[in-house]
């Protein structure tokens, strides 16, 4: 469950154990965009992840080093690199998950959306291609801006005649994890048992997290509670301008986004109670897309689950982001709808 922070280091324990009758199934994971800032590290993560057999490393410029680098680790994953669009195909070839990391990343004054004239183009032709190559493949958006890339993936999976509402995610673990590291600084629990859900979307205000409902339970002031929202829905750009010019998170998502994968394939592999917080098509508010805790399972998305009750100030919240997310979700639409 969400509660546990999964192990990523492969151990003998871990490859002998079996969901159901047998061992370990084999999965085929690709990462789009393998070379880059999130691209790298995460390669790297999910070669330590003993459920991946095949890791399937993809980038415009710069995976032959990355994939060569990756595959001399002494784990299960066997690593292939393909490095140009005549080989995306093969990189994507029988995928149980894609991780889809490829784009530019934000310059300090930029919000996500001004990422949108580029990294909609890219997310687009690449659906595309998986629409074409493993269309029953699980999709992990990480590319932003997420709350228009995940409406634009959609579109094109519909396009194509391929969409699965249950196997296309956001992936917004990284807010999760930021919500609970601050909250757990703040409220003085351990930060890798502490929980906190956050719904909405993954920019400024559509990030909601409810402290309300945060494990371990604490007593903290009201201005406590909107101070750690704050940080929280600003920590992307806490980041960026830290980095000031050299790009945004890529440590920090990789981990997020091999968190989240892991997840999934738990899932995939039958593995009961898996839950994590991400932006899928939903009917938890009138929005078509809504991040919220999801339930996992063979299929991707086994159940979207509500928001449980919300404090007055997130109720609040809940209500100022429709309006931000609804125009992003559109946004996405229209683009690939006209393109
Ligand atoms: P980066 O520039 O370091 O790496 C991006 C990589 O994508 C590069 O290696 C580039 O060659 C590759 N690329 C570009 N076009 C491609 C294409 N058509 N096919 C395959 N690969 C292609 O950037 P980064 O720091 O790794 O960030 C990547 C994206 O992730 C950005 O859009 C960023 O905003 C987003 N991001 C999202 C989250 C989140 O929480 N969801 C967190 C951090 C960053
Ligand atoms: C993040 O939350 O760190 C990412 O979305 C990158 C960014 O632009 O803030």
């Amino acid at each position: 469950s969400s509660s546990a922070t999964p192990s990523l280091a492969p151990s003998a324990h871990t490859l002998r154990r079996s969901y159901g009758s047998e061992s370990t199934p084999e999965r085929k994971v690709a990462v789009l965009g393998a070379a880059g800032g999130i691209g790298q590290p995460l390669s790297l993560l999910m070669k330590l992840n003993p459920l991946v057999s095949r890791l399937s490393l993809y980038d415009i410029a710069g995976t032959p080093g990355v994939a060569a680098d990756v595959s001399h680790i002494n784990t299960r994953a066997e690593v292939t690199g393909y490095a140009s669009e005549e080989q995306l195909g093969l990189a994507l070839e029988g995928s149980d998950v894609v991780i889809i990391p490829a784009g530019v990343p934000r310059k300090p004054g930029m919000t996500r959306d001004d990422l949108f004239n580029i990294n909609a183009g890219i997310v687009k032709s690449l659906c595309t291609a998986i629409a074409k190559f493993c269309p029953h493949a699980i999709v992990n958006m990480i590319s932003n801006p997420v709350n228009s890339t995940v409406p634009i993936a959609a579109e094109v999976f519909k396009k194509a005649g391929t969409y699965d509402e249950k196997k296309l995610f956001g992936v917004t673990t990284l807010d999760v994890l930021r919500a609970k590291t601050f909250y757990a600084g703040k409220a003085g629990s351990i930060p890798a048992a502490t929980n906190v859900p956050v719904v909405g979307g993954h920019a400024g205000i559509t990030i909601l997290p409810l402290f309300s409902q945060a494990t371990p339970a604490s007593n903290l002031s009201t201005e406590d509670i909107k101070a750690l929202t704050k940080r929280t829905q600003d920590g992307g750009t806490e980041v960026v301008e830290a980095k000031a010019g050299k790009g945004s998170a890529t440590l920090s998502m990789a981990y997020a986004g091999a968190i989240f994968a892991d997840a999934c394939l738990k899932g995939l592999n039958g593995v009961p109670d898996i839950v994590e917080c991400s932006f899928v098509q939903s009917s938890v508010t009138e929005l078509p897309f809504f991040a919220s805790k999801v339930r996992l399972g063979k299929n991707g998305v086994e159940e979207v689950l509500g928001l449980g009750p919300l404090s007055g100030y997130e109720k609040e919240g809940l209500e100022n982001l429709k309006p931000e997310l609804r125009a992003s979700i559109e946004k996405g639409i229209k683009f690939a709808r006209e393109n």
